[in-house]
């Protein structure tokens, strides 16, 4: 058996299917910023979206066993809403004595937040048509007007840095969702339900106006992991928010999201074969 301090000693693994958690990892040092952390983007199997939940399940297990041989984890974040939607249960049930901590779109604060009453949900394909956003969606559906709309091509999009596709995707997409407003009947609250997202907060806000909120998951995921950390009692680290890079794509790809999106520097990314 492990001493207690060296358990705590060990990285958070963070996972997503490329880039998009790098969003929750912000989030996740500015809340524990003495822990370590393990990235991992699978990006060789981006995006992940628009594809089966049995290749999302498999994939999710196969980098949760590579995070945990490979970086001895002492806790994992799904940083993925697409796995989490997919995966979370089996990923759980495998890795019972691991703090397992996944995200969903913040539905619930939505409708704490929204005036209208009437609330946006842009998110991957697999997330909203999975069993999981089903029973989320069902078991609030008497206290807002939900317009749910699946961004396809959207992350994808923004793993290549193509910013003339994530415009034209950003204006038809809120289009669809429907008239943004304060005024009755008018959506005032955007639900951003893929973790890739808030790094297009500012495209976004350009087809929904100034008013509208934007809800994401990046902080009460970090305050989760915080709690299950802490009641596991392996809190404590001295890794001062050190980040270790993996990808299974391009390493460099990883390196220049990285580096425009991270709010603190990381170390240059290793290639992976999870
Ligand atoms: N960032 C992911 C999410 O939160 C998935 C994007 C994708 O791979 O399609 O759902």
């Amino acid at each position: 058996m492990s001493e207690p301090g060296a358990l705590a000693d060990r990285p958070i693994g963070v996972f997503d299917s490329g880039v998009g958690g790098l969003s929750v990892l912000n989030a996740l040092r500015e809340t524990l910023p003495r822990e370590r952390f393990v990235y991992f983007a699978d990006t060789g199997h981006a995006p992940y979206g628009e594809r089966g939940d049995a290749f999302v399940a498999q994939r999710t297990a196969n980098v949760a066993r590579y995070l945990r041989e490979r970086h001895d984890i002492k806790a994992l974040v799904v940083a993925c809403n697409t796995a989490t939607a997919a995966a979370i249960h089996a990923l759980r049930a495998e890795h019972s004595n691991l703090p397992v901590v996944g995200v969903e779109p913040a539905l619930k604060p939505a409708v704490a937040a929204t005036r209208t009453g009437h609330i946006a949900v842009i998110a991957t394909r697999v997330t909203l048509e999975s069993r999981k956003f089903e029973v989320l969606h069902a078991s609030l559906s008497g206290q807002a007007t939900f317009h749910v709309v699946p961004c396809d091509g959207l992350a994808g999009a923004i793993e290549r840095a193509d910013d003339a596709a994530i415009a034209r995707l950003s204006e038809s997409y809120l289009r669809a969702a429907g008239a943004f407003g304060d005024a009755p009947g008018e959506i005032d609250t955007l639900v951003l339900g893929c973790t890739h997202y808030p790094f297009i907060a500012t495209e976004l806000r350009r087809h929904c106006g100034a008013t509208v909120r934007f809800i994401d998951t990046g902080m009460p995921v970090a305050q989760q992991t915080r709690r299950l950390l802490m009641q596991a009692g392996q809190l404590e680290c001295d890794g001062n928010g050190a980040v270790a890079l993996v990808s299974s794509g391009e390493p460099g790809a990883l390196d220049a999201a990285a580096a425009r999106w991270l709010v603190r520097p990381a170390a240059g990314a290793l290639a992976a074969a999870a």
